[in-house]
């Protein structure tokens, strides 16, 4: 069957391809018949796509994002894209009192700064083709703040602003720029903030979703129809995958 998401002929740049939400994403272009860049930091993951998919549908790149050299080295290796999905980020979870200018930094430095240096390397280098789609994995931490979350939030909110930009400055090419702001969803992140946030709390949390938590599928498939040519007018937006949280249960 054609389907407009499809993504045959599109090559896609994935971040934080070695885990949770982004691994999956990683799966599912390839079963839409998308070839993937994908990177991260984690080796041994990269190895396993690298030997589990052909080179036709899998490159692998090793970067610490938050290293210029690393970065200007994978944007250098990358052939045009059409799209990229920048899920790669880290929580930390902080009282303002106590919230240090470094571990301020830390976090937007990952959850900010590098997606809007990738996107200015890759366009300096020529490396993005035209009518290509970006999608940024933001949160749904930026409309529905917790106590702790500073950095975070204030990192995935600047997020949802540079799409806006981004996708004023770029559609002339016929480029777009969309982000996703998931609730909770299962993945080592999820076991992270679960650590710190203490069961009870979580649970309490956990319990403010109509329709439960997410699985990595449920933001994956969104991604999809972003850099599909299903979504060939939307650009600027955000989609909220919250399960209903934001109803106010
Ligand atoms: N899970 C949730 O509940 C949830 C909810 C809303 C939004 N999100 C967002 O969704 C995105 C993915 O989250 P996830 O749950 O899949 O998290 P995860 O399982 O912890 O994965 C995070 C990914 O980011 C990569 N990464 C972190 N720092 C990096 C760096 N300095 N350089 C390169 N890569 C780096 C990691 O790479 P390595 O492992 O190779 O180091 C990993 O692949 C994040 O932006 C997160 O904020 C998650």
């Amino acid at each position: 069957m054609i389907t407009p998401f499809l993504l045959e002929n599109k090559t896609i740049l994935v971040t934080g391809a070695t885990s949770g939400i982004g691994r999956c994403i990683v799966e599912l272009i390839i079963s839409m018949k998308g070839k993937v860049i994908a990177t991260g930091r984690n080796s041994s993951i990269l190895k396993e796509l690298e030997n589990r998919y052909s080179s036709e549908k899998v490159t692998v790149v090793s970067a610490d994002l938050t290293k210029e050299k690393e970065l200007i080295q994978l944007v250098e290796s990358s052939p045009s894209i059409d799209g990229v999905v920048y899920s790669a980020g880290i929580v930390n979870s902080q009282p303002i009192r106590y919230l240090s200018r470094q571990k301020l930094e830390e976090t937007m430095v990952i959850n900010f700064y590098v997606p809007v240096e990738l996107i200015g390397s890759l366009d300096r280098a020529k490396k993005i083709n035209k009518k290509a789609s970006f999608v940024f994995i933001s949160s749904v931490s930026s409309l529905h703040p917790h106590k702790g979350g500073t950095s975070y939030s204030a990192s995935k909110a600047s997020l949802d602003a540079f799409v806006k930009v981004l996708a004023l400055e770029y559609a002339h090419r016929g480029i777009r720029a969309n982000s996703i702001s998931p609730g909770m969803v299962k993945t080592p992140l999820y076991e992270q903030a679960r650590e710190l946030a203490g069961h009870t709390s979580m649970n309490e949390h956990l319990s403010q979703y109509p329709l439960g938590i997410g699985e990595p599928e449920d933001v994956a498939n969104a991604v999809v129809y972003l850099l599909s040519d299903a979504s060939r007018w939307m650009t600027g937006s955000t989609i909220t995958l919250d399960g209903g949280l934001l109803l106010g249960y």
